[in-house]
């Protein structure tokens, strides 16, 4: 068994200016539904962008753990989704290429970690692999 790690740091106002700006093609291009549906639960700005921030950088952590990166090796941007449970906690779904490279790796558990304060928002991966 071995241990594969991924981490992330992003900027929020990037995302502030992407909301302010209307730009949902960009939104939709990252994130999925049920991803935009969580980030806009609130109608605080810098919250919206904090979430969608947060989720933008876990994707690039498991890009890392995964070894391929992001919108490289067939891993798209949704392939990767951050779900949260009942109490907040948040997992990770993947699909499509990303699940691909997780089941060669021999991907037995996944799990992320995110933060956001002072205008960034970080994301950690931690994963469990047979190689
Ligand atoms: C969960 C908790 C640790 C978050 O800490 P925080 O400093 O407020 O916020 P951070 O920016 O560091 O982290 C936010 C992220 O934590 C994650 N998170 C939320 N609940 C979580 C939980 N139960 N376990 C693990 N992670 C959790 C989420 O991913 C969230 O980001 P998201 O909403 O964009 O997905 C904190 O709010 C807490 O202890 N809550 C439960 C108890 C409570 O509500 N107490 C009242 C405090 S006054």
């Amino acid at each position: 068994m071995n241990v594969r790690c991924g981490t992330d740091i992003v900027d929020v106002s990037r995302f502030v200016k992407k909301i302010e700006d209307g730009n949902q093609s960009f939104i939709n291009k990252c994130f999925t539904e049920s991803e935009i549906e969580y980030c806009n639960s609130t109608k605080d700005l810098n919250r919206k962008a904090e979430h969608y921030a947060a989720r933008y950088a876990a994707k690039e952590a498991v890009g890392k753990a995964l070894g391929t990166g992001l919108m490289s090796e067939g891993v798209g941007m949704h392939d990767i989704e951050v779900v949260n449970d009942g109490r907040g906690t948040p997992g990770v779904k993947l699909t499509g290429g990303a699940l691909d490279h997780a089941k060669a790796l021999g991907m037995s558990s996944i799990s992320i970690s995110l933060s956001h304060d002072g205008g960034v928002a970080i994301a950690y991966c931690v994963m469990l692999v047979e190689k």
